[in-house]
């Protein structure tokens, strides 16, 4: 079993240390690209599992993975109550291998455990994973000078720089980019976060015509 992360303990009990509600930002991004046949979820860092589950209920077919096995064992428990299948599995945002395509990627409060040799393969990976048209949220902590490490930081852990994570979207359509500073109760002591948000879009199709500066969009939704 992995010892990794502080998470595979917290997770141990029968009780869902995030709950079982789903995070506010799904609907928005089910308007952006809504559930049809075959349209696929991937949540990376699904954590036990309540977001993926919510995802699979509302009609896609969804993938998840999480470093922590007892993660995914409740991934799958809340996923048979709620009478929805899911690819629930153990991997690492560090070094998974997919192949498949998906219409929506999603990643809540996971890419802080990139290590900062594996952000650019990362992301490239991400491109290469989404279909075209399709949609990533990534949300991450950033640092602030002001704000304390939260009590229950995990060793591997790593804050980043305000707005980095946008700058690895350029090429795509932004639908929200947000900096939010909120108050948090996890690990039973109130603590505040700063942390950056992006919904984008992959753009489906470019034309290039003259030079690199003329490159053109002609195809936008
Ligand atoms: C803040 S929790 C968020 C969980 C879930 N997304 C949610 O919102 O309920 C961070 C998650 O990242 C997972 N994690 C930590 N290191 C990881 C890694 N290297 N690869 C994949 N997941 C990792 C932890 O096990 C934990 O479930």
């Amino acid at each position: 079993m992995s010892i990794r992360t502080n998470y595979e303990k917290w997770y141990e009990g029968d009780d869902y240390y995030w709950g079982t509600e789903p995070g506010s930002f799904l609907d928005e991004l089910a308007d952006l690209n809504p559930p049809s046949a075959g349209k696929k979820v991937l949540d990376i860092g699904c954590g036990e599992g309540k977001d993926a589950v919510y995802m699979a209920q509302k009609g896609y077919e969804v993938s998840a993975f999480d470093l922590t096995e007892n993660g995914i064992r409740k991934t799958i428990a809340l996923a048979e109550t709620r009478n929805v299948r899911i690819n629930a599995y153990v991997d690492d945002i560090n070094s998974f291998d997919i192949s498949e395509q998906y219409d929506i990627i999603y990643s809540t409060g996971t890419v802080q455990y990139l290590f900062d040799e594996n952000k650019a393969d990362f992301f490239r990976k991400l491109e290469k994973i989404t279909r075209p048209d399709g949609v990533v949220f990534i949300n991450v902590f950033v640092e602030k000078p002001f704000l304390e490490l939260p009590p229950d930081w995990d060793k591997e852990e790593k804050m980043w720089k305000p707005g980095e994570l946008f700058t690895y979207f350029a090429d795509w359509k932004f639908e929200r980019i947000d900096e939010v500073i909120f108050e948090d109760q996890s690990g039973g002591v109130p603590h505040y976060h700063c942390m950056d948000t992006i919904i984008c879009r992959k753009i489906k199709e470019y034309v290039q015509t003259g030079t690199d500066a003329e490159k053109q969009v002609i195809c936008f939704e």
